[in-house]
């Protein structure tokens, strides 16, 4: 407490002298924010916080009702959204926040790869947040599934019939996911499991480890602007940036209000099984372009399997990914990578292209 503060309440004074909350103060005081013309790419990190929040939130709500059975899933959902008070909100705001959720990870990291921010001494930084991606990713991959209707059960045919390609391990790895050799209500209630509890739990310990190296080294400077007076200027993260991340938080409430309110989540038809899969199945965005990479490849590249090449070629580029701290050989020059700059603009064109093709042309397979 400074002289100019107003005097604590007795409140602020019991807990403090229990809790040490002066010591949190003086913390939050000492946080500063680099001002830069990059500054605008540090709000993504807290924005893709914010809706993670809002999916713990209403995803908590929605397991009030939810089912995990092929039998009931479905019509749990139907009763979510016709007659449980702002269940339809509720669950749309869900589906929504999800996608927004993805959408700001990935300018989050593109930024930080960008920025080159995974270098020195932040490259547990740059490690955790791969394991958030994947996380995240996951939490997509096994929602979809959980309302239990046509789109959705197809689609998991084809995302889990995947690694089955893969050589020696593939077999066992796609029985895991499914729970059996086919798609049906056990992996419905596995993939339930791992939606709320395991991927929770995972992304608890590995959010917290991220956000106390966030913490730890504060942000990085970026290599372009490290230099000259720019590169020296900051601003008090309390209460200045924390009002802008407000202010960012404010307007994403807005747009999911609105989202969720003119284009509510559907449903369509409940699952069937032992009917053919319907044409133009679709996964979630995210997914599309590796979706649309191994629709286009050959069945046959050089004798491999097309298929399995392709997911070689994605483990590849997560493996790059991952590594980029270590692959980084500008770091020690402090000069802008050109190996981030090009891998990230190669990734981001690849990405919408196939995002693109995967919309627009018409299925073949
Ligand atoms: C659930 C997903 C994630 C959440 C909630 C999250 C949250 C945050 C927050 C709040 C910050 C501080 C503010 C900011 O830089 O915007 C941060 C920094 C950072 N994040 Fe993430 N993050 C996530 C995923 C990722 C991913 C996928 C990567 C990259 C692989 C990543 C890499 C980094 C790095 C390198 C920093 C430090 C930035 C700097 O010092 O300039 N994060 N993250």
């Amino acid at each position: 407490m400074d002289q100019d503060s107003p005097k604590p309440g007795k409140l602020y004074l019991w807990l403090d002298e229990r809790v040490g909350l002066s010591d949190f103060a003086k913390l939050a005081k000492k946080k500063e924010v680099p001002q830069h013309r990059h500054t605008f790419w540090y709000y993504f990190g807290g924005m893709t916080l914010f809706l993670f929040a809002i999916q713990v939130g209403t995803g908590i709500l929605l397991l009030l009702y939810y089912r995990p059975s092929a039998s009931e899933a479905f019509e749990s959902i139907q009763f979510i959204m016709t007659e449980v008070e702002f269940g339809w909100l509720v669950r749309s705001v869900h589906s929504w926040s999800a996608n927004l959720m993805v959408f700001a990870m990935f300018i989050h990291l593109f930024s930080a790869l960008m920025l080159n921010a995974y270098r020195r001494p932040r490259e547990m930084t740059w490690l955790s947040g791969s394991g958030l991606l994947g996380l995240t990713l996951a939490f997509g991959f096994t929602g979809y599934l959980l309302p239990w209707n046509e789109l959705a059960y197809f689609a998991t045919r084809v995302g889990t019939e995947i690694p089955g390609v893969i050589p020696v391990i593939g077999p066992f790895l796609r029985r895991l996911l499914r729970g059996g050799n086919e798609v049906t209500g056990a992996t419905l209630t596995r993939f339930y499991g791992i939606h709320v509890a395991i991927l929770p739990a995972l992304v608890t310990v590995v959010l917290g480890l991220h956000l106390f190296m966030v913490q730890k080294h504060g942000m990085s400077r970026p290599p372009s602007v490290a230099g000259g007076d720019e590169g020296k200027r900051t601003m008090p993260f309390f209460p200045n940036f924390f009002l802008r991340d407000l202010v960012g938080w404010l307007c994403a409430l807005g747009v999911l209000a609105a989202l969720a309110a003119y284009f509510p989540a559907e449903l369509g038809k409940k699952a069937d099984p032992f009917q053919p899969a319907p044409i133009g199945i679709k996964p979630e965005w995210y997914f599309m372009a590796m979706f649309q990479t191994l629709k286009l490849l050959p069945a046959h590249i050089l004798g491999i399997e097309g298929e399995l090449l392709g997911v070689l070629g994605f483990a590849l580029i997560g493996l790059i990914l991952i590594a980029m701290p270590f692959l980084d050989r500008g770091a020690a020059w402090g000069k802008p990578s050109r190996l981030a700059a090009i891998f990230g603009a190669l990734l981001i064109s690849y990405s919408i292209i196939l995002t693109y093709l995967g919309y627009t042309m018409s299925p073949i397979k």
